[in-house]
């Protein structure tokens, strides 16, 4: 059986969050420049959003910019928010087309205003779409998001519009108010680690490491990690015979 046909389609996670990892290895291997890496990981980027689609998951995050990445060398920081705006122009046609909403979390503040209105601009206009959701995650970083949720709360508590703060309370203020925590979190490139990625909402996540580098990751490999995340028993601290 293929992999799609090995899957559960009412076994599906209803978020999937991605570390989009490996790009810059991916070139080097290939004697290239690291930015010919992010620019084939775009290609990459299409096909999971197509597969994520076609299965009618609710909700893709792609951690595509992280609070820390805007320490790598002013180049290459550059060159991600050139194709950042050529990815937006390019593919917002394709989204209404097929249904699909954007949305960003992050400090997005911190984009040039060519960034922050190309960017606001798809999100405008994919808004009713009622498709997949697109999450960017983009200056992104779960410290930011909790200490950004953390002020939010103090500022209404000082008004004296809260009182207590609860899990339901503190996720109202996290960047993904609204959106369901992710049951599984895929990293390519072989790194074991989070860095920074939605520290809260993954609590409770299967998480899916494979050695294939962003530029190679493709529906295929989308579904590999689907099937990965179907073999899971998900037992949320219960036992296996309360399952
Ligand atoms: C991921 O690829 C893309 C971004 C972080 C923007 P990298 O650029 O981190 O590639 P490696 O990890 O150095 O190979
Ligand atoms: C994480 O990848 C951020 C994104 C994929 C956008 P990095 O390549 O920046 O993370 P580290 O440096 O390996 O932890
Ligand atoms: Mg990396």
């Amino acid at each position: 059986m293929s992999l799609i046909e090995n899957l559960n389609k009412s076994n599906l996670p209803t978020h999937v969050a991605v570390i989009m990892d490996g790009n810059g290895r991916w070139a080097k291997k290939r004697g290239k420049m690291r930015l010919w890496g992010h620019r084939n990981g775009v290609e990459a980027v299409r096909s999971t959003i197509e597969a994520a689609a076609e299965l009618q998951i609710g909700y893709l995050t792609l951690y595509a910019f992280s609070s820390e990445n805007w320490d790598r060398p002013q180049e290459e920081v550059m060159g991600l928010m050139d194709l950042l705006v050529e990815a937006i122009e390019k593919e917002t046609p394709k989204l209404l087309k097929n249904n699909i909403r954007l949305q960003a979390i992050g400090d997005t503040e911190r984009f040039s205003e060519k960034v922050k209105n190309k960017l606001n601009n798809c999100i405008a206009e994919t808004s009713q779409c009622t498709g997949l959701t697109v999450v960017l995650a983009l200056s992104y970083s779960g410290q930011w998001d909790i200490l950004q949720a953390v002020n939010s709360i103090a500022r209404l508590s000082k008004q004296g519009e809260i009182e207590e703060v609860d899990r339901e309370v503190f996720e109202q203020h996290l960047s993904t108010a609204g959106m369901p925590s992710p049951e599984l979190m895929i990293r390519t490139s072989g790194e074991y680690r989070l860095s920074n990625f939605l520290l809260w909402q993954l609590a409770y996540a299967e998480l899916y490491f494979t050695d294939v580098n962003w530029p190679d990751f493709n529906k295929e490999e989308f579904y590999k990690a689907l099937n990965y995340y179907q073999s899971r028993e998900r037992r949320f601290g219960k036992t296996s015979e309360q399952i």
